[in-house]
């Protein structure tokens, strides 16, 4: 009785494979690697992408509203955290709403791919945003030391880092206009995404898709006259400002910049805003 099928030698021996010459099975073991390599994409493109697609089906929406959904949805969706923040900010933003105390006023007139205005929204604005967004009320002014002529019936802007610039201050012009109705938030959470990106004026899509919005409107504002006629207010805006706006961000609290809030805002945002609220304090100025 045979106890190898091999003429040459048992191929799952050791001895098999160390032996001299030609290395043996080498096109079977060739075909074996690569039909495994086959069948590993297939399962990544078929059941992966799939999976993926089911994903962005159900958690593709905006945090705040996944958050008011199914309790399965929101940890299959893996927000369980960010919902509780979400929560809080919305309870906080009632509570303040009932009170007889304005919320505090921030508005930043900054630059989208000038790097302190990029930290600002990173390490200040997004995080105040998330503590206590209840209490705050956010007016982001993207255009800066830009500056606008009329050309017939047109504006044109030129600014400091090019016009690449210009068009994220233009994107994020529409953001804001166009989200305003769904809460500043979501514009806010929308910059802050670009913001993190190496290349904030061409993120807007990926963005979008992150936090949940529809980014056609927003193209098409940006990219027409709407786009156009948006930045100039926000042309004028920064061009009133008292004292005359000299570097970004520009920080203004309700109403009044000097340097001293320029610092407070530059190094602790959100214990400026928890300072400057009259109302009762939200926990997250506590923290
Ligand atoms: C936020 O401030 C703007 C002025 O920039 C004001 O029109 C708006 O009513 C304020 N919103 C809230 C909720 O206080």
């Amino acid at each position: 009785m045979a106890t190898t099928r091999h003429p040459r030698g048992n191929p799952y021996s050791l001895h098999f494979w160390k032996s001299a010459g030609r290395p043996r099975y080498l096109l079977e073991t060739i075909f074996l690697f690569c039909a495994i390599g086959v069948l590993f994409l297939a399962y990544r493109y078929f059941l992966g992408g799939e999976a993926e697609a089911f994903e962005q089906k159900m958690c593709g929406t905006s945090l705040q509203e996944l958050c008011s959904m199914n309790p399965n949805l929101i940890e299959f969706c893996k927000v369980t955290d960010a919902c509780v923040n979400v929560r809080q900010i919305k309870k906080d933003a009632e509570v303040a709403a009932k009170s007889e105390y304005p919320l505090v006023l921030v508005e930043v007139f900054y630059e989208t791919l000038c790097p302190d205005s990029k930290d600002f929204i990173i390490d200040q604005i997004y995080p105040t945003l998330q503590k206590v967004g209840g209490i705050t009320n956010f007016s982001l002014v993207p255009y800066g030391k830009a500056k606008q002529t009329k050309e017939k019936d047109e504006y044109v802007f030129t600014c400091q880092h090019g016009a690449q610039e210009c068009k994220g201050n233009t994107i994020q012009t529409c953001a804001i206009h166009l989200l305003a109705k769904k809460g500043s938030n979501l514009a806010i959470s929308l910059i802050h995404c670009m913001e993190v990106s190496h290349d904030p004026s061409s993120a807007g899509p990926a963005c979008a898709k992150d936090v949940g919005v529809d980014f056609k409107p927003i193209e098409a504002c940006a990219s027409g006259k709407m786009g156009n006629e948006l930045q100039h207010v926000m042309a004028d805006r920064t061009e009133r400002t008292k004292p005359k706006l000299d570097w970004v961000p520009w920080i203004v609290v309700n109403g009044v910049h000097t340097e001293e809030i320029q610092q407070q805002a530059s190094s602790d945002l959100r214990s400026l805003v928890c300072s400057t609220y009259k109302g009762p304090k939200p926990p997250g100025c506590n923290e």
